[in-house]
């Protein structure tokens, strides 16, 4: 899988993809991670990205032409699956969104700042938006990182261990039940005794139990509206 990001702030990206999973995917050739300075396509002599919103207002508006320059190159060597643009007006980021990208061959990821893209980007240019949250960061790049984040571990071969991504949180709608280590009894605190039994099929049967109390308790919007598990 490829991704290439469109942003004003690689270096942004050093930290999220510098360590750990992401990381180790990118080491493997799971993933390859393309990043453009967006600056670098822009064609005015003082290297502007933006300018003032026609209308008037406060704010900066990123213009059109340095990102159309660079998604039309990258347009041109290959095919994308989607080109993105991380806004908090978009779609909410989700797991299952998450799981589908992670079927993508190549994904375009624009990184907005200022008040914004021009409004022919995202006519013309993108295909889909997406949000991490309902609040204001101050540009995509942020948001980028947690959405490769999230569709690189699922990857196959990115994590060790294949089940371990199959049996996160949200994976089957429901929220994950919880782990212990060792030791089993620490300062009196001990480790539910069913998980020491060695009884595979009750121990799985306690952890849907747990995922499904949980579920109940901490996010029942995961649920139906008659609490039930969907
Ligand atoms: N850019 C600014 N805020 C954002 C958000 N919440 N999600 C995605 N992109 C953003």
């Amino acid at each position: 899988m490829r991704i290439d990001i469109l942003t004003l702030f690689p270096e942004l990206f050093d930290g999220p993809f510098g360590y750990s999973i992401v990381k180790r995917t990118v080491d493997k050739g799971l993933i390859q991670i393309q990043l453009h300075n967006i600056r670098d396509y822009s064609t005015n002599k003082h290297k502007a990205v933006d300018d003032y919103p026609f209308g008037g207002g406060a704010g900066m508006v990123m213009q059109i032409e340095p990102i159309f320059n660079c998604i039309t190159k990258l347009k041109e060597e290959r095919t994308y699956d989607e080109v993105i643009y991380l806004s908090p007006d978009g779609e909410l980021f989700d797991q299952p969104m998450a799981n589908n990208l992670s079927g993508a061959k190549n994904l375009i990821l624009l990184c907005g700042h200022y008040k914004g893209v021009d409004e022919r980007v995202r006519q013309y240019l993108i295909t889909k938006e997406i949000s991490i949250g309902s609040y204001v960061l101050t540009g995509g790049e942020l948001a980028a990182a947690v959405v490769v984040d999230a569709v690189a571990r699922l990857i196959p071969g990115a994590i060790g261990d294949e089940q371990s991504a199959l049996s996160d949180s949200f994976q089957d709608g429901l929220i994950s039940p919880p782990v212990y280590t060792r030791p089993a009894n620490f300062n009196g605190w001990e480790v539910p005794a069913i998980l020491l039994s060695g009884h595979q099929a009750k121990i799985d049967a306690w952890r849907h139990g747990q995922s499904i109390l949980r579920t109940q308790l901490k996010r029942p919007d995961l649920l139906g509206d008659d609490g039930d598990v969907n």
